[in-house]
């Protein structure tokens, strides 16, 4: 049942290279979809090729703050297979510290990331499926997407700010059949972390591959109703 849902549906995943996205990738390939994936890191983003099959003229170095390489990424792909069925943005960056420690600097790379980069995505890519009347776009907000944490002022911004930023998009959606999921995920154990400064316990968080998991089974969901939202927090840390 699953595998028909997936089979042959063209998927963009964006953040391949990451630990939710590179999970979320062998699934939905597992699947037999036609997968295209996006990373920064070129090592890494050969070795999830190959080692899910996915040809090299389908995977491709993508930095989500360059506006002319998302459209020109959404250009070419759109030549060559069409609209997209399914679009995952996976790639994001973690920062949490005190607003006293937060520099400006710090500030406008998550909102170049988290939410200019989310944006111009769905800036992109989402046109076609609009006039196709169909498609799933899948972000990933997390809970400091819609629950306060202290030290998460920068971070918070980027993901409320994507949040509302969907919201917004979906009434312009009305008149069709494109659905946007949000992933509201607690913490994940994955390279998210290495750059935080901050004391905590990953074993206790949601494995990486679990949280790939949850993005897989949203591309299962049959067409004819919206998951607008899915919530998976860590059991010892329940924000929302
Ligand atoms: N981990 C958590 O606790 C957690 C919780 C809630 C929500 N999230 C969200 O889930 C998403 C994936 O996180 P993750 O845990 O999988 O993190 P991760 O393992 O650090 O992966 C992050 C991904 O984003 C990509 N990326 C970073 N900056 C980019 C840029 N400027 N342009 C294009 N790609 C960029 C990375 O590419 P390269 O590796 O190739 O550089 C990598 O593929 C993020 O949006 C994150 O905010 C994570």
């Amino acid at each position: 049942m699953a595998v028909e849902i997936l089979a042959n549906k063209k998927v963009l995943i964006v953040g391949a290279t990451g630990g939710i996205g590179s999970e979320a990738t062998r699934l939905i390939k597992n699947g037999q979809a036609n997968v295209f994936i996006t990373g920064r890191n070129e090592k890494k983003l050969k070795e999830i090729a190959h080692a899910n099959e996915i040809p090299d003229s389908q995977a491709f170095i993508l930095d989500v703050t360059d506006a002319r390489a998302v459209e020109a990424l959404a250009a070419k792909i759109h030549e060559k297979i069409g609209q997209l069925d399914i679009l995952i943005n996976a790639a994001g960056i973690g920062y949490l510290n005190p607003l006293e420690k937060t520099d400006a600097e710090d500030f406008m790379e998550l909102i170049d990331v988290n939410l200019k980069g989310a944006f111009l995505l769905m800036r992109h890519f989402l046109p076609p499926m609009k006039e196709a009347k169909k498609g799933l776009v899948i972000n990933i907000p997390g809970v400091l997407g819609k629950a306060p944490m202290a030290g998460a002022a920068a971070y918070a911004a980027s993901k409320y700010g994507l949040n509302g930023m969907v919201k917004s998009i979906r009434e312009e959606l009305k008149r069709t059949e494109v659905r946007i999921t949000n992933l509201y995920l607690g913490g994940v154990d994955s390279s998210f972390w290495d750059r935080i400064d901050m004391r905590v316990n990953r074993d206790k968080f949601i494995n990486a591959k679990e949280a790939g998991r949850a993005v897989w089974f949203l591309c299962q969901q049959p067409a004819s109703g919206v998951v607008s939202e899915m919530v998976i927090q860590p059991f010892n840390h329940q924000a929302i």
